[in-house]
């Protein structure tokens, strides 16, 4: 026990002493060294500590190997070591690689890859939208925060260019090639992005539309042990509409109703096709987890987002797409009990 302690110390006090000690401790990136002949933890650094903040026991030798290196002592070490690894960990994705050294020690480096992942949604959401105006949007939005970042970062070096040593100096440019990254990887997952065409409005048959649709999503949401169900009233026949676009729609609709009935009891789904004058309405029923108010103030937001890999841009891509085939979109939701939205489009012209 003593000399467990009196070693740790020692290697400890040897990280630290050394020119390296200050880097592991300002990187964005967390790492930690595990002892192998005394499966001890040996050195985390100060990202490493936060990211498992709040779990003071997982940052020990037997969690760490258990959560991490599952395989560790079942595989060949060459399965394991030197390759990337993905850890949903609370509300972040974590990126993770392990490596031996000298058969004596574990390094895992831990990168926190939340938003990147975030920013690979976005770029799919992208890859489905029909108007230009939202990719813009989302551009700036994307491309703003970084940009203000490095503008504040280079004015506070710029103030006091002649004051700063040149490690400070260097922190500050590495602040700012940090957000570069970051812009950089947006504009590299947008480079693919494609728009839609101008809707082509046409008479869709709610029957045939909703049975073909059902039929698509169906396996999926058995899957995930979801009872979906449509009723469509009489009267309602025709809606005028593009079907890609309808599909679109009740697709971003049907995929929030399951994420909010993730682990509920008797999920379930409603589509209840109904007829409104000159209106037909679609309403997509869950009975999920609904919204907070604060939510619900929120849906329609850009970027605004519970989960952690949406991209908030659902609803909001999906009320662009209903205004642009002459319809309208409200969502009535109960926090615990479950969430109606209802989509309205003027009906076809056979039904006129
Ligand atoms: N049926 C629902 N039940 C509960 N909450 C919902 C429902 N639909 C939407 N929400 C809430 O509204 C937020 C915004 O939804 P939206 O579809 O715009 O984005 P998202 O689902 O988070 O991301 P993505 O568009 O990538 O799927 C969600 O994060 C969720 O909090
Ligand atoms: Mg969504």
């Amino acid at each position: 026990m003593t000399d467990l302690s009196a070693d740790r110390r020692s290697v400890g006090a040897d990280v630290e002493n050394s020119l390296y000690a200050g880097i592991m401790e300002t990187i964005d990136l967390g790492i930690v060294i595990l002892g192998v002949k005394r499966r001890d933890l040996i050195f985390k650094n100060k990202f490493a500590t936060e990211i498992f903040s709040g779990s003071p026991n997982l940052l020990e030798y037997g969690t760490l190997v258990s959560m991490l290196l599952s395989d560790y002592g079942s595989k060949p070490s060459e399965e394991i070591f030197g390759k990337n690894y993905t850890l949903r960990f609370k509300n972040r994705l974590l990126g993770y690689t392990p490596y031996m050294i000298d058969g004596s020690f574990i390094w895992i480096i831990i990168r926190d890859i939340t938003e990147r992942s975030r920013l690979e949604s976005i770029a799919e959401a992208v890859n489905s939208m029909d108007n230009i105006s939202y990719v813009f949007s989302g551009i700036r939005h994307e491309l703003g925060n970084p940009i203000n970042s490095i503008k504040m970062t280079l004015s506070v070096l710029k103030r006091n260019l002649k004051d700063y040593s040149p490690s400070a100096v260097e922190k500050f440019v590495d602040r700012a090639m940090t957000e570069i990254t970051r812009v950089e990887f947006l504009l590299q997952a947008l480079k693919s992005f494609s728009i839609f065409e101008n809707p082509e409005i046409q008479d869709v048959r709610i029957e045939n539309f909703l049975e073909r649709f059902i039929a698509l999503v169906s396996s999926d949401l058995h899957h995930s042990g979801i009872r979906i169900t449509k009723i469509i009233e009489s009267g309602v026949s025709d809606v005028s509409a593009d079907p890609r676009l309808l599909h679109q729609i009740m697709l971003n609709l049907i995929t929030n109703a399951s994420d909010a009935l993730r682990d509920k009891d008797n999920p379930q789904i409603l589509i209840r096709a109904s007829k409104n004058r000159y209106l037909v309405t679609i309403a997509v029923e869950d009975n999920g987890c609904g919204m907070s108010d604060e939510a619900q103030a929120n849906l329609f937001k850009p970027f605004y987002t519970t989960k952690t890999r949406g991209t908030g841009l659902g609803l909001m891509i999906t009320l662009k797409m209903v205004t642009l085939m002459k319809g309208n979109m409200k969502i009535q939701s109960v926090k615990d009990v479950g969430t109606k939205a209802i989509v309205m489009f003027p009906e076809g012209e056979s039904d006129a």
